[in-house]
């Protein structure tokens, strides 16, 4: 991507902030913050030096993955990816119930982030239930194209993983392609029979149990990134 303009589609605001979220945001925000902008490098191991690899989440929603992750490795780094504020209040909520240390977050476009990290900087990606942009000419706005499939895989790892997860099975055949130009990437089961399985190594998100209760089947991909 040549010349990227920050761009967030649909809500811009949400319902206004509690005054916790706010509390949150003042207090907890500027020490947490890593700012992403277009030709700046925003490298995980300068930024967070004392952990042991680094998973970027993009679009964590109200950060309860993100914080569960976090929980399971403490001494590995999280950075979160998430352009909406209340989210990011929810986020910094976990981040204080469970005293994590070892998370930061970037309050931005994905898009942005992905062109400021350096090359193999990342474990981990993962990309859950990213908001499919059903209609036709919308789906330029897919944080999964060809473009972006290019900076995932420049910053990730040899043997680092991408992980997505969607219910929407357009969208999934339409990773499922882009993923299939890409040599780099091989799908990786992980024992299971089929990506209609659920790996059991995260809990189950926000907008996954909202698909669950309506009875869509989600699809779960997990690319592993190969040598040459
Ligand atoms: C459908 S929600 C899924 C949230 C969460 N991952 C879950 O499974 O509950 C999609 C999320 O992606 C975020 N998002 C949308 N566009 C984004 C972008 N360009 N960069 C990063 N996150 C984005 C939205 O704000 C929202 O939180």
């Amino acid at each position: 991507m040549t010349q990227l303009h920050r761009k967030i589609w649909g809500r811009k605001i949400a319902r206004p902030l509690k005054i916790n979220q706010k509390r949150l945001l003042e207090e907890d925000l500027p020490r947490l913050q890593l700012h992403a902008d277009f030709g700046k490098s925003l490298n995980p191991q300068e930024l967070m030096p004392d952990f042991n690899g680094y998973t970027l989440e993009i679009g964590f929603g109200g950060g309860e993955h993100l914080a569960w992750q976090a929980q399971q490795s403490p001494i590995h780094g999280f950075i979160g990816c998430e352009p909406f504020i209340t989210g990011v209040a929810g986020l910094l909520g976990c981040i204080e119930d469970a005293e994590l240390e070892n998370v930061r977050v970037v309050i931005d476009d994905a898009r942005v982030l992905l062109q400021s990290l350096p090359d193999a900087s990342l474990d981990r990606i993962f990309i859950l239930f990213p908001d499919p942009w059903h209609k036709k000419r919308h789906h330029k706005r897919r944080i999964i194209s060809d473009e972006t499939i290019a900076d995932l895989s420049r910053i990730l790892k040899i043997g680092g993983e991408l992980i997505m997860a969607t219910d929407i099975q357009d969208y999934a055949n339409w990773m499922q392609d882009i993923l299939s130009k890409r040599p780099e990437f091989l799908l990786n089961l992980q024992g299971r029979e089929s990506v209609y399985q659920r790996p059991d190594h995260w809990p189950i998100t926000r907008y996954e149990q909202k698909g669950i209760n309506a009875g869509r089947q989600a699809s779960y991909l997990v690319y592993r990134k190969q040598g040459n």
